[in-house]
């Protein structure tokens, strides 16, 4: 395993390392601001591996964690991140709040922001939900995943993943396969990897692909085998069925057999290549068991580890500004 290879421009001199207020996509990001927050994250696995997992630069700070959709990997990993720097942290569950009583959400997050929140991290089913709230509230916001907008946290994981397993991205094919239309998981991996110098393929069917998907620097295929070819990383996605509406595809079963990574499709990519899943996983729609708990070649169960790591740097550096940290103030 590798460490801490700097895969993106050094930042320039002169200009702030993340000279951002809030996080809410991967869009808009210099190279070498991704390449900061991933060589940030590093300390945080080290910590992580460690029995004793705590620092405390974010005690006497209030993280709130709002979750309007389901969660399990995001919801824990930034509670985690959070208490492991030692914040006060609380979860609202949008299922258990007013929102069920009809309260907008600017107005929820209006109430959130008078208890003096110092840190809102939001997951929500609208595009645009967060970058909404950003607007409204005195303190940094990070997006947990919003409609099929953008999961900036997930696409660092993934980066970081990455980094840790196969070093400089500029050298790497990256295959991210399934459902690209709906994901936004997909929309900020590939502004990150192609911004970190990687070649993206993107591979779905003609009806989960978004029209001119190539304006964002990668190369779409439909079919599965000629996108796989070569792959060092084999990116494996989620069918977003809380997002679809109608017939995109004829069956689970007939997606698999197109679409589904088995141990056979995965020969056509590189000797070596890297399994992933940002999960949760349909196993038999679009993986196969016996490859996602091939631990010879599947980084799912690692990416969760990196995601904690991820979120305590991001956690660490928007909020450096009100805690005084020199350079951010
Ligand atoms: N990858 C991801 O966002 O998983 P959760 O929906 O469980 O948070």
């Amino acid at each position: 395993m590798q460490n801490a290879i700097p895969t993106a421009a050094a930042t320039p001199e002169g200009a702030h390392p993340f000279p951002h207020r809030h996080l809410t996509g991967i869009f808009g990001l210099q190279p070498w601001e991704i390449t900061f927050l991933l060589d940030e994250a590093e300390q945080w696995v080290d910590l992580n591996r460690q029995s004793s997992k705590h620092d405390d630069r974010l005690a006497g700070l209030t993280q709130m964690n709002a979750f309007f959709e389901a969660s399990t990997r995001t919801l824990l990993s930034f509670e985690i991140a959070g208490k492991r720097l030692g914040a006060d942290v609380v979860n609202m569950h949008a299922a258990q709040s007013s929102v069920k009583k009809g309260e907008t959400l600017i107005d929820t997050a209006v109430t959130l922001n008078a208890m003096r929140a110092d840190v809102i991290v939001i997951r929500h089913q609208a595009s645009g939900a967060v970058q909404l709230i950003a607007d409204k509230v005195d303190c940094p916001v990070l997006n947990a995943g919003d409609g099929w907008h953008e999961h900036p946290t997930q696409a660092l994981l993934d980066a970081l993943t990455i980094r840790r397993r196969r070093g400089a991205f500029e050298k790497l094919r990256i295959a991210i396969c399934g459902d690209i239309l709906h994901s936004r998981v997909a929309r900020s991996n590939i502004l990150a990897l192609t911004a970190l110098g990687a070649e993206v393929h993107v591979i779905a069917p003609p009806t989960l692909m978004p029209p001119a998907i190539e304006r964002l620097g990668v190369i779409p295929f439909t079919d599965f085998d000629a996108g796989l070819e070569g792959a060092d990383v084999v990116m494996m996605l989620r069918l977003q069925n809380e997002r679809m509406q109608g017939g995109f595809i004829p069956s689970p079963r007939e997606y698999f057999a197109l679409y589904g990574l088995t141990r056979e499709r995965l020969d056509r990519a590189a000797p070596d290549a890297l399994v992933m899943h940002p999960g949760p996983m349909n196993r038999g729609v679009e993986i196969a068991s016996d490859i996602a708990d091939d631990l010879e070649r599947s980084a799912i169960t690692e990416q969760v580890e990196m995601g904690v790591a991820v979120r305590m740097a991001c956690l660490d550096i928007l909020t450096r500004k009100q805690r005084g940290v020199e350079g951010w103030a």
